[in-house]
């Protein structure tokens, strides 16, 4: 059938057929919050990079995860800014440090809301790397002991899935093993599985002053000119025994995205990082965009490339577009 029997503009006519038609939906359910939580009480302080994110202290952080429930938003993804960074990393794994804290007091207060817990290394070293250096270079091997100790102690804390972000190899196998012989095999991993080194991370690595003091993250990320790498990363991640294989970042990776859902068709997440947001908010803030309508289009098209789960700092937002009706 074509033109002029076929004419595809009939069902654009009006917003009531459009939104009839409408095949890709954006529901608060796809969505995950992501946060900064810092030491200290009373502390509700806006990020230079990221106008409209704060560092929270842990009391006030219950407060936020009031209005977090209240919006049905399932899930927030924690990152913890520790009291003192060292070249081991101590706080990611200690007991009473930054995030194991905040999940113990979310659990008690708000324990519907599902905890997310970022596991790297990079926010709680000196160096802020990903992994553990040792003569000058990041020890992979060396480096999965301890990641898999942060995963634990934050399973012990109460976290709900634990999300490791530092890109070593082997990682999520040390994890799972780890788990599951501390009778954590209910816990899911959500793994970072395409990671790729990206500018997009600037305004993130200021949030939680975790820039590399020498060097950059190329020799683990991966490189963006590489493509089918991705399936391989994903499918090494599937074997060992990811839950939820995740792709970050997302805005100009939508092709990676498409090909990891049609490859595997696994449980999908996408990342759209700090500098994917504050492309928008600055925009915005200058009046050259529409900041809804952007962030509407931006995260449906997310969603339609084939991710089952949004990772946004706009989150917020868009459970209050489509609590109101807008999209
Ligand atoms: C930690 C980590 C980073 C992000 C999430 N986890 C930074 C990085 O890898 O440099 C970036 C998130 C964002 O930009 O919003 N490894």
């Amino acid at each position: 059938m074509k033109f002029p029997i076929l004419r595809l503009q009939r069902l654009r006519q009006n917003p009531i057929l459009r939104k009839m038609f409408q095949e890709i939906r954006l529901s608060v359910s796809d969505l995950i919050m992501p946060y900064f939580v810092v030491p200290g009480r009373g502390v509700k302080k806006e990020i230079n990079s990221m106008p409209g994110q704060y560092h929270f202290s842990i009391d006030v952080f219950l407060e936020e995860l009031e209005e977090v429930k209240n919006l049905k938003i399932p899930a927030i993804i924690l990152f913890g800014i520790p009291k003192i960074k060292d070249n081991m990393g101590s706080e990611a794994y200690d007991e009473e440090g930054i995030i194991q804290s905040a999940v113990r007091a979310i659990k008690e207060k708000i324990p519907e809301i599902v905890i997310i817990t970022d596991v790297c290394l990079c926010e709680y070293t000196d160096h802020g790397h990903c992994g553990l250096i040792s003569n000058n270079k990041i020890d992979n091997d060396l480096s999965l002991e301890l990641i898999s100790k942060i995963a634990l102690s934050q399973a012990r804390a109460g976290a709900d899935i634990v999300a490791p972000s530092d890109m070593m190899d082997g990682r999520v196998k040390s994890i799972r093993e780890i788990l599951d012989k501390n009778g954590y095999y209910q816990i899911p991993i959500m793994s970072y599985a395409v990671k790729y080194a990206s500018s997009f991370y600037g305004p993130f690595r200021e949030a939680a002053s975790c820039a590399p003091l020498f060097g950059d993250r190329k020799n683990y990320q991966m490189d963006y000119r590489r493509d089918k790498e991705a399936i391989l990363e994903a499918g090494l991640d599937i074997q060992e025994g990811a839950d939820i294989l995740m792709v970050k970042p997302a805005l100009a990776y939508l092709d990676i995205i498409s090909k990891i859902k049609e490859k595997f068709n696994h449980p999908l997440a996408a990342y759209s990082v700090s500098g994917e947001y504050n492309m928008v908010k600055a925009a915005s803030k200058a009046g050259w965009i529409k900041e809804e309508e952007m962030i509407a289009e931006i995260l449906t098209g997310i969603k339609r490339a084939g991710a089952d789960i949004i990772i946004t700092y706009f989150a917020k937002d868009v459970a209050k577009l489509i609590h109101g009706g807008v999209i």
